[in-house]
This record gives structure tokens, C-alpha cells and sequence, in this order.
């Protein structure tokens, strides 16, 4: 138990979703954890409260300034009705990584896995257990402190809010149609692409919607300098299958740390695949697949797990991968992890807590 924590419990329960209808990040649980910092005083206060709005100052900086960072996680109801969760501390981590780049105060990796695992706790009959279904957590820092000068707040919340979620594309495993963008970019080197922060989603969205209404799903991001080199696909990392051998763009300062990436790339070797962290030209792409060793590609993250690419566009020039199928890899991909997610398969790198 963490030391301090109150527990409130909610008096009348929500109505639960039918867990086919869930989609994502459509529905909460009945609980959420909220603790305060003020500067001289550190984080105080770790608090299992009812699920209720909060209350913020106009002027409170994260409207203002964006100082919000956010991390995503996944829990899941074993068949034998166990609770696990995915690699937890990484997130934490990775949370005091984007926490120091947006001046942020950092949080104790430890104390906050033990505050998500007493709020699961209270909330654990919210995980779905049908097949692809998972509880989707989410915890954030907003920065509160009402006052309009640029300079990092004195005050913040840490929130964790918690979602049973379906799959996050309708289409499921089925492979999405992607845009190539030549002209927005999500990042550049020395900007906060490798932080997970509210700003990279919103410069996002314009040319997510130009791609939308050209008929694509998402798009693939190209590097903000010389608008070749791959970096993500929508909010994931990506993969490519070129001859036999896995390539994916290396973590060079704009494109986020991703734990499935992560874990991808651990399963890959581990499976005795040559995985190769480097920088990939879009135009290698087109160059493969005209020789025939363009397999596979697909994006990996926490919401999607694995999403299989069928068909890129790049400067109106159509590339079809696989057929415009799921890859053999992809599906394997998949299932193995999600396998090891649920408590399915044996956990040979000791993932689940
Ligand atoms: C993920 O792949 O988990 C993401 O980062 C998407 C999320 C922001 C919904």
C-alpha cells in the first residue's frame, strides 16, 4: 500500500458497458488516483477518489503553455482471472524522461506503479476479459498553477484515469492504408518528439485529417529537415521487412521510446531475426519493393499493439506491401505479444507484473 493513501469510495456505480460496444477511450472506470505538488512542499496528498471532473484555474499554465506530459498502459484479465499489467516501470520511466524535457518535477517510478496498482485494485471489475479487450490506463501531469508567465508551473496534478477499451482501429489487425507527409512534420531533433506531450498529438492532427479525406488511415512521418527519412506512422513506431531483415528508423532525438517498439525488437532477436536501428530513406521503400524485398511493414504501440501497413502513398505514387494483407511476421507479432499480455503464453523476458 502507499504510505498516505486515501481511498474514497464511490457510492453509486456507472452502469458497464457492453464490452462489445467498448471501442477506445470511450468509457472510465468509477475511481481515479489524483496527488498535488507544490514547489518546497514535493508531491503530497495520493488520493483514490470517485471519477469526477477537476476543478482548474483559467490561467493555469497547461491551457496556456502545454506543460502536460501523459503516458498509456494496458492491463488485462488472465482466463484463470489473474491482473496484469505490461512492463509497468517503463512507462514511469519513460514518464521522468518527457517529465525533465516539458521542466516537470519528477515523479518516484516506484511509488507511482504502487498507486496505479491500488486504483486497479478498487477498479478491477472494470478489465474487460473478452478476446482483444483490455483496460486502458492513463496517467498524466498538468501543470495548475494560475499565472501567465512563461516559466514552468510551481504547482501540478498527477492523475491516472483508467478506460476498458476494444481495438483501437476498427479494422483491427487488418492492414491501413498510409499517407507519406511531405509538408507537416511531427518533430524535429532538439524539439520534444522524443517526450510523450500533449503538443505532438495536436501538430498531428491537420495532416491526420488531410490524410482522412484522401482516404487513408494515417500518415507516415518524414524527418523536419530533409523530409526523407522515416520517422513514425500516426502515433506509432514502425517496422519495415526488407529481405528477411527488420529495419526500424533509430531513436535520433524526434521520435519517441516506444515499449512495444521495445519489446518488438526483444522478441525479434529473441526469435533469432537481425533487427537493424537505423535510418531509413523513404525512397528505399520504393527502391525494395521494385527489386520484390519489401515484405512486410507495420506500426507497433500500446493502443494497436501491431498495425500492418497495405498500402503506402507517397507524392501520389502508390506502394502496395504484402499484397495489401496482413504479413505472416505481423500476425505473429501480434500474437505473441498479446499472448504474453494476457497470461497466455510463457513470459520468457519477464514482462508482466
Ligand atoms: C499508442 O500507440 O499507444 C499511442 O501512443 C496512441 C495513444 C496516444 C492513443
Amino acid at each position: 500500500m502507499l504510505e498516505g493513501l486515501q481511498i474514497e469510495r464511490a457510492t453509486t456505480k456507472k452502469v458497464k458497458p457492453e464490452e462489445s460496444k467498448l471501442g477506445f477511450g470511450n468509457y472510465y472506470t468509477d475511481h481515479m488516483f489524483i496527488m498535488n505538488y507544490e514547489e518546497g512542499k514535493g508531491w503530497f496528498n495520493p488520493r483514490v477518489i470517485p471519477y469526477q471532473p477537476i476543478v482548474l484555474d483559467p490561467a493555469a499554465k497547461v491551457f496556456h503553455y502545454g506543460q502536460t506530459i501523459f503516458e498509456g498502459l494496458k492491463a488485462y484479465r488472465t482466463k484463470d482471472g489473474r491482473v496484469l499489467l505490461f512492463r509497468p516501470e517503463k512507462n514511469f520511466l519513460r514518464m521522468n524522461r518527457s517529465n525533465e524535457r516539458l521542466s516537470v518535477p519528477e515523479l518516484d517510478p516506484n511509488k507511482a506503479v504502487e498507486a496505479l496498482k491500488q486504483l486497479i485494485q478498487v477498479d478491477q471489475d472494470w478489465i474487460p476479459s473478452e478476446e482483444g479487450n483490455s483496460l486502458y490506463i492513463r496517467p498524466y501531469v498538468i501543470a495548475t498553477q494560475a499565472q501567465l508567465g512563461v516559466a514552468p508551473s510551481t504547482e501540478y496534478m498527477f492523475i491516472i484515469i483508467m478506460s476498458p477499451v476494444g481495438a483501437y482501429y476498427p479494422e483491427g489487425v487488418n492492414p491501413v492504408k498510409i499517407y507519406v507527409e511531405s509538408d507537416y512534420v511531427r518533430s524535429v531533433k532538439g524539439g520534444v518528439g522524443e517526450a510523450k506531450t500533449a503538443g505532438n498529438y495536436a501538430a498531428g492532427l491537420k495532416a491526420q485529417e488531410l490524410a482522412k479525406d484522401k482516404g487513408y488511415t494515417q500518415v507516415l512521418w518524414l524527418d523536419g529537415v530533409h523530409r526523407k527519412y522515416i520517422e513514425e506512422v500516426g502515433s506509432m513506431n514502425v517496422f519495415f521487412k526488407i529481405g528477411g531483415v527488420i529495419h526500424t528508423p533509430a531513436l535520433s532525438g524526434s521520435i519517441l521510446d516506444g515499449i512495444t517498439r521495445n519489446s518488438i525488437i526483444h522478441l525479434l532477436r529473441h526469435w533469432g531475426y537481425e533487427v537493424e536501428e537505423r535510418a531509413i530513406e523513404i525512397g528505399e521503400l520504393y527502391e525494395a519493393s521494385k527489386q520484390g524485398k519489401l515484405e512486410e511493414a507495420f506500426g507497433t504501440g500500446t493502443a494497436a499493439v501491431i498495425s500492418p501497413i497495405g498500402e503506402l502513398n507517397w507524392q501520389d505514387e502508390v506502394l502496395v506491401i504484402n499484397n495489401g494483407k496482413t504479413g505472416e511476421l505481423s500476425q505473429k507479432l501480434y500474437d505473441t505479444l498479446t499472448g504474453i499480455q494476457k497470461g497466455e503464453l510463457e513470459d520468457p523476458f519477464g514482462w508482466m507484473v
